[in-house]
Order: C-alpha cells, then structure tokens, then sequence
C-alpha cells in the first residue's frame, strides 16, 4: 500500500518539507507565508511554493482549473488527473531540488489537498495515493498543518472576496465534506498531520506553526 506515499519520504532528503492545508478561507496563505519569513529569520533557506502552480505548467493549470464560470464539463477523475499532473511538474522540477540542496520547502497545499477536494467527489484515496507513487508525486512531508476551521466561519471569510473560483463555488455538503477529509487525514497519518485551530487570530495561528515547525526541524538539526 502506498501508506502516505511512504516510499518516497521527504524526510529521506535532506531539506525539510512542509504543507499547509486547510478548508478555502481557512488562511493557509497568509500562514505559509508568514512561517517563511519566521524560519528565514531562524537562519534556514527557505522556499514557499504553491499546488497548483509555481511551475509554468502548474500556473496555467491553476488558471484552467479555478477558472469561476467553467462552460465546459470536468469529471472526478479527469479533475484528479490535472491536480496530479501539476504536482508532478511541482515535485520534480522545483519541491525536490529544493529538498536536495537542504532547503526548508513550505507548500500551500500538497497532496491532501487530492485527498480530500477530490476523495469529496468519490475517488477513492487508495487510487490518489498509488496515483501519486507511479508518478513519483508521492514525496511525504515531514509536517503538514491543518488549518482547522468550521465551514461556516470560513464561508464568511470568504464572502469578502472579490469573486469565488470554481471549488470555491461548490455547496456547503461539498465544503463540510472536505472539511471532514481533513479531520481524517489528521487520524490516518498523527506521524505527520497536526491540527491547528484556525478559528482565531492570524497571530496566534502563525505562532502555533512556527512553535510546531521548529520542534520538528531542531532534532534533526541536532544530529
Ligand atoms: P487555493 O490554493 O486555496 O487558492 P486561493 O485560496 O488562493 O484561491 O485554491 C486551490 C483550490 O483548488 C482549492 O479550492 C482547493 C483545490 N484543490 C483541489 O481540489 N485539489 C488539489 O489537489 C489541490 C492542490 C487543490
């Protein structure tokens, strides 16, 4: 079994990997971003990337994939399909390298993002997973954040918004779905996964991740 994508460990490299997850609106952004600039201060090289995107090929599917007001159809499959293709360009071209020159690599989004937005559509997260291990997209973060926020409170925030791409458009069932994929990626992978309650200041979240990042990284700095 492809376990959490084990057979391509982060942690085998030498750098340091982290995603930042959470339901839309729940400030994963803001927090990636703010923990780059923290660790950088640590000392540490760090690099932020974004999933969809970062690559030219990543940024062009983001753009295909978010657009508001599709006029065309994409099934389940099909949408897995491009999520993986982008990540694929991503691990290899940019997450990767970055892990074998020893950087910190902070990711918004990575492979649970799959997991949950599309294993809300019925894919089975067995068929993510083994997915990802054929493509070599299977790199296993050393720490993924959850940001934790209940659906209601996010769907406010994001009602500020200019205007709502295509995910974020879907129902609230879809939503609380996702949210629920979350939680349960928290259960099946505790080595990796913590929650972090996003349902207060962005302060008080950045200093949570930074608190959690730098127990993991010190250890094996120390070695
Ligand atoms: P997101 O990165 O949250 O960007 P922003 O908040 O800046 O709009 O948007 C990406 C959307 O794509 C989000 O709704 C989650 C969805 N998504 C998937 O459905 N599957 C995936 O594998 C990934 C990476 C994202």
């Amino acid at each position: 079994m492809a376990g959490t994508g084990g057979a391509l460990a982060a942690d085998a490299l030498p750098g340091f990997f982290i995603s930042v997850e959470g339901v839309d609106g729940s400030g994963k952004t803001t927090q990636a971003g703010q923990l780059a600039e923290s660790l950088s201060r640590d000392g540490h090289q760090v690099q932020v990337v974004r999933d969809p995107g970062t690559t030219a090929l990543g940024e062009r599917l983001r753009a295909l994939l978010l657009e508001p007001a599709a006029d065309w159809a994409l099934e389940g499959w099909a949408e897995t399909a491009l999520f993986l293709a982008g990540r694929v360009q991503l691990t290899a071209e940019v997450v990767r390298p970055a892990l074998e020159s020893g950087a910190v690599v902070i990711s918004d989004r990575y492979i649970d993002s799959s997991l949950v937005y599309q294993g809300a559509r019925s894919i089975p997260w067995e068929a993510i997973l083994e997915l990802h291990r054929i493509c070599g997209a299977d790199l296993r973060p050393d720490l993924t954040l959850i940001l934790d926020l209940e659906i209601s409170a996010a769907r406010g925030r994001r009602e500020g918004r200019p205007s709502l791409d295509r995910l974020e458009s879907e129902p609230n069932t879809y939503h609380e779905k996702v949210r629920a994929g979350y939680l349960e990626v928290a259960r099946r992978f505790p080595e990796r996964a913590v929650l972090v309650s996003a349902d207060r200041s962005p302060d008080a979240v950045a200093r949570d991740c930074l608190e959690l990042a730098r127990a993991r990284l010190q250890p094996r700095r120390a070695v």
